[in-house]
């Protein structure tokens, strides 16, 4: 057995950002419009992620936080210096769809849209970075939803899969691990962010769910085909808002009641990788008398071209309780828990369980024995930016080093494939959920306020120093 302090040499350690919340420079380069354009800030914003209300409403005095971000578009060399300082070995970030297919349909891609990444990639692997390339981030050219209804048309992943050639075949030998859909299961609790879908009314909206959740799982298996065949290096990976369900309490109903939740997730795990639909999700769609439309193709595409690793996101464990009248709802968080007595809360309610990690990462190790990617995980707090720049985050670090030692209990204890760690928001970002500036998850901060002021300068952290440590000394300084 290896030293029980030590990760595996060639652990991957880094962050991670998405375009959709770090990039901005919404009309720049010959972008095109897109989904992160329209989310509001304020109260309307998760009516509007959920579906319930249409972005076409909103009155002209709407704020939208993602068209500047933090604005990576002009900052991003700068940024990825603190990552060489930090001594990142990978850093995941997202492409925009509509930087490079303004429209999503067109014939040929904006080329200044590909350089401008070409730009982002050479420097990472000149400084020995491997970028960890994210296709579709909560994000999607408008063009697409208002034409095509986005997701729930099939003619989608013909678009889709242009679009990954063009990256494919453009960064070839440049990239090597790719993820196809961001929290692919996002979708079932904000169909408008996680896949671009507005409801119309009087609609099943659970089958409109299940045929966009379908229609992706082609296009990721095929985008997986694809991909393999332009390069048989390239690593694929599905992504899932991953952390295991609990039961309420120890009766039976409540305990099945998590299992059944936790097939939530499973669900798209257990057709990326193992490459079918599970006999649970058939009788499922029986029992609510759903009937997605399929080509006959469709089973053989989902067999055949598998993911090679298994990506997620966790911030915390998750409460269930069969019996809708017990327990406390936890606020924040946009999947739904019960308030969990034993376990503490951030600042914005979201629940902290660092233990809560190593299970999740043995339930999904077991179910799929695939080589898991952490790709997201951290801390959103308000920071103090003090007189002299510095910032005292020693909750982030708390947070963070909780969570890095349990997964070296899962890798050395467990036997868990654990190939790497990219915290969220490494360079502060705005919040999906809340479209704030003040839920910081960064080892940098950016100076900006929840209103969009701000000189978006950068100040590093204690946690950057920290981070920096723990890289350093490949997970054994804590
Ligand atoms: C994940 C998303 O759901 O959680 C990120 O993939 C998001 O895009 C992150 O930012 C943290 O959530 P929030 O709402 O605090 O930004």
């Amino acid at each position: 057995m290896s030293n029980y302090n030590i990760f595996p040499d060639e652990f991957l350690w880094g962050g991670a950002t998405a375009a959709n919340q770090y990039e901005g420079g919404y009309n720049q380069g010959g972008k095109g419009p897109a989904l992160v354009d329209v989310l509001p800030s304020g109260k309307d914003r998760y009516d509007v992620m959920s579906g319930k209300l249409d972005y076409k409403k909103l009155d002209e005095s709407t704020e939208y936080p993602g068209r500047v971000a933090v604005d990576g578009y002009s900052h991003w060399e700068e940024d990825i210096d603190y990552m060489i300082e930090m001594g990142f070995r990978v850093y995941r970030f997202s492409i925009s769809w509509s930087r490079i297919f303004p429209l999503g349909t067109e014939k040929t891609p904006n080329t200044e849209g590909l350089k401008f990444y070409e730009k982002i990639i050479d420097k990472l692997n000149k400084n020995n970075i491997e970028p960890l390339v994210t296709i579709c981030h909560f994000d999607i050219p408008l063009n697409l939803i208002e034409q095509y209804g986005s997701w729930r048309n099939r003619e989608v992943i013909q678009f889709y899969l242009k679009y990954c050639k063009t990256l494919f075949n453009y960064f070839k030998g440049k990239v090597k691990y790719w993820i196809t859909f961001n929290e692919i299961n996002m979708l079932f609790h904000l169909p408008f962010m996680g896949a671009g879908i507005v409801f119309s009314e009087n609609e099943n909206q659970m089958e409109v769910k299940y045929q966009v959740a379908h229609n992706e799982l082609v296009a990721s298996a095929l985008a997986t085909k694809m991909a393999h065949e332009i390069d048989s290096n390239n690593q694929i990976g599905c992504m899932l808002a991953a952390g295991q369900y609990y039961p309420y309490s120890s009766k039976p109903e409540d305990v099945f009641d998590a299992l059944d939740k936790n097939r939530d997730i499973f669900f798209f795990g257990d057709i990326q990788v193992r490459g079918k639909y599970p006999n649970y999700a058939k009788k499922k769609l029986q029992e609510l008398n759903i009937e997605i439309k399929t080509e006959p193709e469709d089973e053989a595409i989902l067999k055949k071209y598998p993911v090679d690793f298994v990506s997620f996101s966790y911030y915390s464990s998750r409460l269930t309780s069969a019996d809708e009248n017990v327990g406390e709802k936890t606020s924040g968080n946009v999947i739904h828990s019960l308030r969990n007595k034993y376990l503490e809360t951030s600042e914005w309610g979201w629940q902290i369980d660092p233990l809560g990690l190593r299970t999740t990462l043995n339930a999904l190790y077991e179910r799929y024995e695939k080589p898991l990617f952490i790709v997201e995980n951290g801390l959103g707090a308000k920071d103090k930016l003090n007189g002299d720049g510095s910032i005292d985050d020693d909750y982030r670090i708390e947070y963070l080093s909780r969570h890095i030692a349990v997964m070296r209990d899962a890798i050395v204890k467990d036997g868990v494939e654990l190939i790497g760690y990219t915290s969220w928001g490494c360079i502060d970002l705005i919040s999906a959920s809340t479209g704030q500036m003040s839920k910081r998850y960064g080892y940098v901060y950016v100076d900006k306020d929840d209103e969009g002021k701000g000189s978006l300068k950068r100040y590093k952290k204690k946690s950057f120093y920290w981070y920096k440590k723990v890289i350093e000394t490949n997970g054994e300084n804590l």
